[in-house]
């Protein structure tokens, strides 16, 4: 049967690698495994979301953070930080981080068929 699974990815040792993505913005971007990802920083909160606009595929380095809600500068479409739900009934991928002993780790979603 199909499983969803997660894997989980390194991608920063401490909070100030964290900051460093962000180099004193809300949003920066980076990759983790092959993706490319925007870090954001919102009420002392971090996020991961794909650095990559659900409505016209367009890069979100350069987005606001309104109210939870990361808003795309092209159109003005928000994406729920939490769910990735957002205007016009799209979704923007979005990935847990979990913080452990060792650092910060990305959670990416996939099929397993085990
Ligand atoms: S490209 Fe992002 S809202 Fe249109």
């Amino acid at each position: 049967m199909f499983e969803t699974k997660i894997r989980w990815v390194k991608f920063a040792e401490s909070e100030n690698d964290l900051e460093k993505i962000l180099l004193g913005k809300s949003c920066g971007k980076t990759r983790i495994n092959g993706k490319a990802v925007l870090l954001v920083k919102h009420s002392d909160e971090f996020f991961l979301v794909k650095n990559k606009c659900p409505h016209q595929g367009i890069s979100l380095e350069k987005a606001s953070c309104e109210d939870g809600f990361i808003v795309c500068p092209w159109h003005r479409y928000g994406f729920d930080l939490k769910t990735g739900r957002g205007g016009g009934g799209l979704h923007l991928d979005n990935y847990p981080i979990e913080k452990r002993e060792d650092g910060f780790y990305a959670g990416f979603e996939y099929i397993s068929l085990f």
